[in-house]
């Protein structure tokens, strides 16, 4: 069987980048996605919990956010692929990030739960924007956080809007 080992993808050339730089960019690719699975298993458990008269809307656009979450975490996974790294995406990963703060398990009050999931999608996209100012040097993945923190400024808005 041809096993290929780490070194040998993380020393597979992709474009200008050194491996070292290389190995930077995907660090960083990992520490977004935690924040993208976290928000993904964050956005469904609110989504399952929620109670409160705006309940159907909420319901609905809790799980929108899961499979937005989702998809964002499968770009950036996938970017960390094509520079040739290896994805940490499990719960176990996530969990061993001290930033990542818990999300209330046994909160069900619409209010709460808004907000929990905004504070969220505003930390996440502030983490992004981080990770977006220091790639210059590397625009694909640049671009990526771009779209992504496109999308949770708009539903970081989308709950604001029930809040006001
Ligand atoms: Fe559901």
């Amino acid at each position: 069987m041809n096993v290929v080992t780490k070194t040998e993808i993380l020393t597979a050339p992709v474009g200008a980048l050194a491996a070292g730089r290389r190995a930077e960019i995907i660090a960083e690719l990992n520490t977004n996605l935690a924040y993208l699975t976290d928000l993904h298993v964050s956005a469904k458990q609110a989504h399952w919990n929620v109670h409160g008269p705006n309940f159907v809307g909420l319901h609905g656009l809790f799980d929108t956010i899961t499979f937005a979450a989702r998809d964002y975490a499968d770009l950036v996974a996938e970017r960390v692929l094509a520079l040739r790294g290896t994805a940490h995406g499990t719960i176990a990963d996530v969990a061993s990030m001290e930033e990542i703060r818990p999300f209330p398990t046994d909160e069900h009050g619409w209010e709460e739960l808004t907000r929990a999931v905004r504070d969220r999608l505003i930390t996440a996209a502030e983490r992004m924007r981080l990770s977006a100012t220091s790639t210059d040097d590397e625009q694909v993945t640049q671009d990526i956080y771009i779209e992504v923190i496109r999308g949770l400024e708009k539903w970081a808005w989308m709950l604001e809007a029930h809040l006001s």
